[in-house]
């Protein structure tokens, strides 16, 4: 135990004074790509590394559609977007990975620079525009990391700007996964918006459900999907929103993922706009996993995304309806020690609250 909390300690000084230093003084998107290279370093002893991050105890055990993940903290989509790090991201302590967004033919994006951090808010902010190497090659990834990919309940998450090619990359990745989340909310692709009109939605679960095998995920957009200052106007975006979600369950949806980046305006990246991401976003996370539960029952899932940098939003999170949580950019802020401080800190909660476990925590609900 002691010799494991002192390697977790050298592991976060490296990250917070030595590598994160050093990666901060590239482009962001440069940095990702370095970060990428290096996790498929070779020599990095990924199982070991692993046996330090994992909390192995049962009571995280946590009921995710008909499985049971480890613990409740997941890896957002957009990290891995080409399934090329499992054999590392399977040994960062996380419960379940998602992997993509793939898209059906490889494309390189939008124009550069698309990425940027904004260091005192924690925040990134991004307009990528899904570069994909396209799910031919993705899927290469996925044979050749296989064992990988049987250790943790991997999600893949696709997408397309019509029916045809969302469907198509459903039933082509189908078997190589235990959950497809169907992404209708980048805010970096204009014609993602036709899935925001409940009639296309309802007539793209139709299809999707003619061949579905795994549980159907639907990420969603935030409330603030546009910059509104004009409370009548939010009140109209959650409407919608709870309008999609209603659509969703008619059509037998399994689970929801609240949610996607926020809009922003920015002058500094090429396409004028991006989808901002990191802790400005925690609040909007709880308001609507509030409201979705509220909404939807007991049963459908809910992953709450955006702005989780720590266990306390993760345990408030839960208690107020989400089944698991999940993140992207505390990892690139905080370092991979981040599932493990969450899921030790759900270990305290859960004791401090006299509850067996998540089992028992979820059935409480
Ligand atoms: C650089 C970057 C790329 C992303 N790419 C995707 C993506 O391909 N698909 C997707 O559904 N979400 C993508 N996201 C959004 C994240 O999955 C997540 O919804 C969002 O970052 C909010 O969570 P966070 O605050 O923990 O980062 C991306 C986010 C970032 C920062």
């Amino acid at each position: 135990m002691l010799f494991k909390n002192i390697s977790l300690i050298i592991i976060d000084l490296a990250y917070h004074i030595f590598i994160k230093q050093i990666l901060f003084l590239f482009d962001p998107e440069f940095a990702q790509k370095i970060i990428g290279r290096s996790l498929n370093l070779p020599f990095i002893p990924w199982k070991s590394v692993g046996y330090l991050l994992n909390v192995e105890d049962g009571k995280l055990f946590t009921p995710y559609f008909d499985f049971y993940i480890a613990n409740p903290v997941g890896l957002a989509a957009g990290f891995d977007k080409d399934s090329d790090y499992l054999p590392a991201t399977t040994n960062f302590g996380f419960g379940y990975i998602t992997v993509g967004t793939v898209t059906l033919k490889k494309q390189s994006g939008n124009e550069k620079p698309r990425l940027y951090r904004l260091r005192k808010d924690s925040s990134l902010i991004n307009s990528l525009g899904f570069p994909s190497i396209g799910i031919d090659d993705f899927i290469i990834n996925l044979k050749k990391y296989k064992e990988y990919a049987k250790t943790t309940f991997l999600t893949i998450s696709i997408t397309g700007v019509s029916i045809e090619q969302i469907v198509d990359s459903y039933k082509l990745l189908n078997p190589y996964c235990d959950a497809i989340e169907i992404n209708i909310s980048s805010p970096n692709t204009n014609q993602l918006k036709i899935f925001h009109d409940k009639k296309q939605l309802l007539n793209l679960l139709n299809e999707v459900n003619k061949y579905k095998t795994t549980p159907i995920i639907i990420k969603l957009p935030p409330y603030l999907t546009s910059q509104i200052n004009d409370s009548s106007h939010l009140l109209d975006e959650k409407e919608n929103i709870l309008t999609l979600i209603e659509q969703c369950l008619n059509s037998k949806v399994d689970g929801f993922t609240i949610s996607n980046s926020r809009p922003i305006p920015t002058k500094r990246l090429e396409a004028g706009k991006g989808g901002i991401t990191g802790k400005v976003l925690y609040e909007g996370t709880l308001e609507m996993v509030q409201d979705l539960r509220l909404f939807i029952g007991k049963d459908p899932v809910i992953n709450a995304c955006g702005g989780i940098t720590n266990g306390s939003q993760a345990w408030d999170l839960i208690n107020c309806g989400a089944t698991t949580v999940q993140l992207y950019t505390s990892l690139i802020y905080s370092g991979i020690t981040i599932p493990n401080k969450i899921n030790k800190y759900l270990l305290k909660k859960l004791q401090h609250h006299d509850v067996n476990n998540f089992v028992d925590l979820m059935k409480n609900d």
